[in-house]
């Protein structure tokens, strides 16, 4: 019997990862499975940890308002040592970019534990951008034995740095395995519609309104080297096009951290109620958000999942970002980027919602990142 632990701690690696919590699950009989959350995001995680329904046996809870990169490298060192100390897993699995899965993977590799990286191999090759994603990845990939790559590419990537090719295991990503799940939820359960609408309504956002033939343009944002000049920059033209297209709504469930709501706050006003066809929203539970990505034109963002998730729903995804790890989705024609300069994002918004033609070329287009079987995979990697 071996015993794994699956760490993370924000709201992209709970989704990413609990469906592969839930596959470890099924096979009692060769896998004792151990949750360990980091808290670095208290109130996001907490709400995919109930949409999933899952019961961490070890909660670290480091958050801190305002808290920086110091801050939270240091509390998952420390707060891991006297966990693995307790549970003495065989296997400790992290997951992708975030500074919990490095931090954690280090932890791990101090007690001589084997670590797993989901979602291995992604890159830009610049270290300051995603800032510090690109970095915490390629620092965890160093620590990694057994590395989960979701493509061809992000294998290559692992290739061209030296890491042996029986050490890699192409899978997909985890992340289409939850959207599947989710999906499903919502197409078998028929309570579940209106369960999801009033949810909206709570949030700040009505789509009875969509029925009156509104389109919507999702958006989220919250990368770090987007502070400052960037997200002002992104909220000017969000502005342009809520004042251009006056028939579509804008709805932008915002990101807690305080860096991200400042910018909005200086361009919009205090007060972000009445604002005609804008929506700031507090952020979505994971349910919820799809269900509003599935009704979404078109969505605007500078997050990594997104960008794997959209395409899957077959919505084209604006980039607010010069880089992308994800080429893969670039190449498919699925996303494209706009970076964060005011007359781009005006321009390319304005293009996808005026020309057909360029709309249909991107919401046709296939999704490269697999066909939620992501965790089976993984499962039966670690079953051999
Ligand atoms: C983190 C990850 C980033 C990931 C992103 C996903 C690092 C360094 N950054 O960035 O890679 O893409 O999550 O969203 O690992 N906050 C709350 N409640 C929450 C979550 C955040 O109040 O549930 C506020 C707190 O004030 C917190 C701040 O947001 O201090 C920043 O959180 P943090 O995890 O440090 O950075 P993110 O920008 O969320
Ligand atoms: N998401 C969510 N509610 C929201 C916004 C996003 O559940 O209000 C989900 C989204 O579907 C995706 C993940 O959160 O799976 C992305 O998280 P984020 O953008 O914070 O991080 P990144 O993927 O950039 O690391």
């Amino acid at each position: 019997m071996k015993k794994i632990m699956l760490v993370f701690g924000t709201r992209p690696e709970a989704i990413k990862m609990a469906p592969l919590v839930k596959e470890f699950q099924k096979h009692p009989e060769a896998f004792d499975t151990v949750v360990c959350v980091t808290g670095q995001h208290r109130q996001m995680l907490d709400q995919v940890l109930d949409i999933f329904d899952i019961k961490p046996d070890y909660d670290l809870n480091i958050m801190q308002a305002g808290q920086d990169l110091f801050d939270v490298t240091a509390r998952v060192i420390v707060g891991m040592r006297d966990v693995l100390d307790q549970a003495k897993p065989n296997i400790v699995l992290v997951h992708g970019d975030t500074t919990t899965s490095t931090a954690a993977a280090l932890a791990a590799f101090y007690r001589q534990i084997p670590v797993g990286h989901v979602e291995a191999g992604l890159r830009t090759h610049n270290i300051y951008s995603p800032w510090p994603e690109e970095m915490n990845r390629q620092l965890t990939g160093r620590i990694a034995t057994h590395h989960f790559a979701p493509t061809p590419l992000s294998r290559q990537n692992l290739i061209d740095e030296g890491v042996p090719s029986e050490r890699i295991t192409v899978t997909g990503n985890t992340v289409i395995d939850a959207l599947y799940w989710v999906v499903d939820k919502i197409k078998n359960n028929p309570t579940l519609d209106n369960e999801l609408n009033a949810e909206l309504r709570k949030a700040g956002y009505d789509t009875a309104r969509l029925a009156k033939g509104h389109n919507l343009v999702l958006i989220t944002g919250h990368r770090r080297e987007n502070f400052g000049e960037g997200f002002i920059s992104m909220c000017k033209a969000i502005k342009t096009l809520t004042e251009k297209y006056p028939d579509i709504d804008f709805v932008y469930p915002m990101h807690l951290n305080p860096n991200v709501r400042r910018p909005i706050h200086e361009v919009f006003g205090e007060d972000l109620s009445n604002l005609g066809n804008m929506f700031f929203i507090e952020p979505l539970e994971y349910l919820s958000f799809v269900y509003l990505m599935e009704k979404a034109r078109i969505v605007l963002t500078d997050s990594g999942g997104i960008q794997e998730e959209a395409p899957g729903l077959g919505k084209p995804v604006l980039v607010m970002r010069d880089t992308t790890e994800r080429p893969e989705a670039l190449e498919a024609g699925t996303v494209r980027l706009v970076g964060t300069d005011y007359d781009r994002i005006v321009n390319e918004v304005s293009s996808l919602l005026d020309n057909p033609e360029h709309y249909n070329c991107m919401s046709q287009a296939v999704n490269p990142y697999g066909d939620g079987h992501a965790c089976e995979r993984i499962v039966n990697s670690y079953k051999l």
